[in-house]
This record gives C-alpha cells, sequence and structure tokens, in this order.
C-alpha cells in the first residue's frame, strides 16, 4: 500500500510517499480502509520530534481519519465489514490502510459524509473540550478566540456563539478576516505580532473577556493574559508552538484561572468518545456546526499541506486523500 512516511525529524522535506507492507489487525483491532486522512498541527509538532519520539523512524505519520472496514481482528464485536468508521488519534493514518484499535473507532452515521466525517474528530472533538467542558460557556460570555480562520479556531467560534456567547477572533492576515466572520465571530482583530490586547479591551469598554483560547505560542501569551477581565479564564492548548516559559505563579493577574486543556481529557473512554462523536454529528446534521474544509490534497500531496499549514496561508481543516 502507499503511505507518506517521515525518514527523520525534521521540516516538511523529510516526509517520503513511498510503499509500505499491508497491515494486518491484531487482536482487538479493525482492518480500515482509509478515505480520508486528517492533517493537524499537532502532525507538524510529531514531525518536529515533540512527541511519539518511542516509534522509530521511518514511520506512517497522522492521527486521524475515517474509511471503511475492511477485516476485524480477533474479539472484536460491534462493527461489520463495509462499515463507515473514523477515528481522532490512531498513529499511522497517511496510509492506505491502517490496523486501528476498535476502541477508537466512531460509527460514521449515514447524513455524515466522508469528508465531514475526518475533519470533525481531532479539531471537533477539541473545540468541544474546551467551550464546553474545560470553561462551560455561558450566554453573554465574550471569548477570545487565536487563530480564528483555523481548524480548532472556526470551530471555537462556532460552539461558543452555539452556547450564546460572543467572539472576538484574532487571524494574522486581512484574507481570513472573511471566514473567521463566516463561523459567526462579532469582531475580527487581524494581528501577527501578540499587540491585539488593546484593541480587544477597547471592544469589552475595558471589561476583557471572559475566557481566551490561546494556541498560538510565546508571542501572544502576555496579551492573551491582559485581555481576561477579573476571574477570567486562560484555555491554553499549543504544545507545537510552545508556551511562555517557566512562569513564576504569583504573577498571574486579576485571579485569572490557567490551564492547559489536552481534547483526550473530554474522551477517557471508546463510550464518552462515541457520544461526544455522535453529538458532534447531530449538531452538524442540525445546522448548527459548519465543517469549514479549507483543501484537499492527494496523500503524495502532504508535503504541500504540510507547508501550506506551516505558512498560516490556510484556513479551516486540511484532508489528504490517498
Ligand atoms: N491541546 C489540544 O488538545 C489540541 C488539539 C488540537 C489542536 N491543538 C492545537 O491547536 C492549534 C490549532 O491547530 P489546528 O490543527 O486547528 O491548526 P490551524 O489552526 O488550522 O492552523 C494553525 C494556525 O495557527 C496560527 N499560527 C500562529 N502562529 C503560527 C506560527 N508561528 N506558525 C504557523 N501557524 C501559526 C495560524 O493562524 P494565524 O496565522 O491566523 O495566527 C495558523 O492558521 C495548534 O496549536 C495545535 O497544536 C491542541
Amino acid at each position: 500500500m502507499k503511505a507518506v512516511v517521515m525518514n527523520a525529524v525534521g521540516d516538511a522535506g523529510v516526509l517520503e510517499y513511498v510503499e509500505r507492507p499491508e497491515p494486518a489487525p491484531r487482536a482487538g483491532e479493525v482492518l480500515v480502509e482509509v478515505a480520508v486522512a486528517g492533517v493537524n498541527f499537532m502532525d507538524i509538532g510529531i514531525r518536529q520530534g515533540m512527541s511519539w519520539n518511542e516509534t522509530p523512524n521511518p514511520k506512517i505519520l497522522g492521527a486521524e481519519g475515517m474509511g471503511r472496514v475492511v477485516a476485524l481482528g480477533a474479539g472484536v464485536s460491534g462493527f461489520e465489514v463495509g462499515q463507515r468508521v473514523a477515528w481522532v488519534y490512531a498513529p499511522g493514518s497517511y496510509a492506505q490502510r491502517i490496523a486501528v484499535p476498535a476502541g477508537a473507532l466512531v460509527a460514521v452515521p449515514d447524513f455524515i459524509d466522508d469528508q465531514t466525517a475526518a475533519a470533525s474528530m481531532m479539531q471537533g472533538l477539541t473545540a468541544k473540550h474546551f467551550a464546553t467542558d474545560f470553561y462551560r460557556t455561558q450566554p453573554g460570555d465574550i471569548a477570545f478566540v487565536h487563530a480564528a480562520a483555523g481548524g480548532v479556531g472556526l470551530l471555537l467560534t462556532q460552539i461558543t456563539k452555539l452556547y450564546g456567547g460572543k467572539v472576538i477572533g484574532r487571524v494574522s492576515s486581512q484574507d481570513k478576516v472573511a471566514a473567521a466572520k463566516a463561523a459567526g465571530a462579532d469582531h475580527v482583530i487581524v494581528d501577527a505580532e501578540g499587540k491585539f490586547a488593546e484593541q480587544a479591551l477597547r471592544l469589552t469598554d475595558g471589561a476583557g473577556v471572559h475566557v481566551v483560547y490561546d494556541g498560538s505560542g510565546p508571542s501572544t501569551f502576555q496579551g492573551s493574559l491582559d485581555v481576561l477581565r477579573r476571574s477570567g479564564t486562560f484555555c491554553w492548548y499549543g504544545p507545537v508552538l510552545g508556551g511562555p516559559g517557566a512562569l513564576n505563579i504569583m504573577s498571574l493577574p486579576k485571579s485569572i484561572k490557567l490551564g492547559y486543556a489536552v481534547y483526550a481529557n473530554l474522551i477517557p473512554t471508546p463510550e464518552l468518545l462515541r457520544h461526544h462523536a455522535g453529538q458532534l454529528f447531530d449538531w452538524i446534521a442540525e445546522g448548527k456546526l459548519k465543517i469549514n474544509i479549507g483543501a484537499v490534497y492527494p496523500l503524495a500531496d502532504a508535503v504541500r499541506a504540510h507547508t501550506d499549514m506551516a505558512s498560516r496561508a490556510t484556513t479551516g481543516k486540511l484532508l489528504l486523500l490517498p
């Protein structure tokens, strides 16, 4: 089968489209023909050696996708050959076939198309965790969303609006404003240098926002502290672009609550994974949530997908078609 491997830690040039042996499902696994693989910012982090280093290179990259069941490993029940399934974390998803632990699979309902299913999983469950669980959005809340035209950002904006909140988004260039506004952002600030706080405070009559969602690296950290109101919540979530470094807890202002949110904490069991994915699918079917697919590439063009995402030029979800 064809797959995209990373040959070493490094820039997008370490990726290669190669022939790999067919996987065979072990006990508890399901063999899936991959229809669509998701590209996530975390894939760039893995490629740069930030995690998943216990698996030696060359290894197949990618953690998310959807496809059709080809075979069941010993002891698997609840799935059948031909069934459409999606997953949020199964290393080796940039491939034509993958063996996925059954517990990581979600059945995809007929009313969700293939690309929407693949695009909903990582970024959808992440945004749902942040805006409904890490921070419980209440009507009238004002959220500040960084990278508001990105995959997670567009969904955070929509979910905040769904719960009656308002959104101030930040994007790095003017050509992303329309996408952020179409997702429901009430105001969009264009800034790529961490100088957004003054504008955001003006938009809230000086009071600041209830919650800030920041996965955009060290350059935005201080501004994100500055835009929060008293007792506001700082949802920090961007390990790939990096954090603020060592932090003196007594330097934190305004009794804010600061935490590192990780999507996996919403879904510690297969039952919860299926429950939350099912709710995302229902929101999509009811027209409450729109999955924005920014670009679709052939699997062989994974280098281009990575380069585009790192260039800050993309909006919405990037997908690969094996
Ligand atoms: N903690 C978790 O559980 C979790 C789960 C999923 C994703 N994440 C994090 O969420 C963030 C968004 O992920 P995503 O997959 O949805 O990607 P994405 O938002 O579609 O793309 C990344 C965006 O980050 C912004 N950015 C800021 N500084 C950048 C830089 N130096 N280089 C490149 N981009 C930069 C860009 O938006 P602007 O140019 O508009 O600023 C870019 O569009 C990432 O930090 C990712 O690691 C965390």
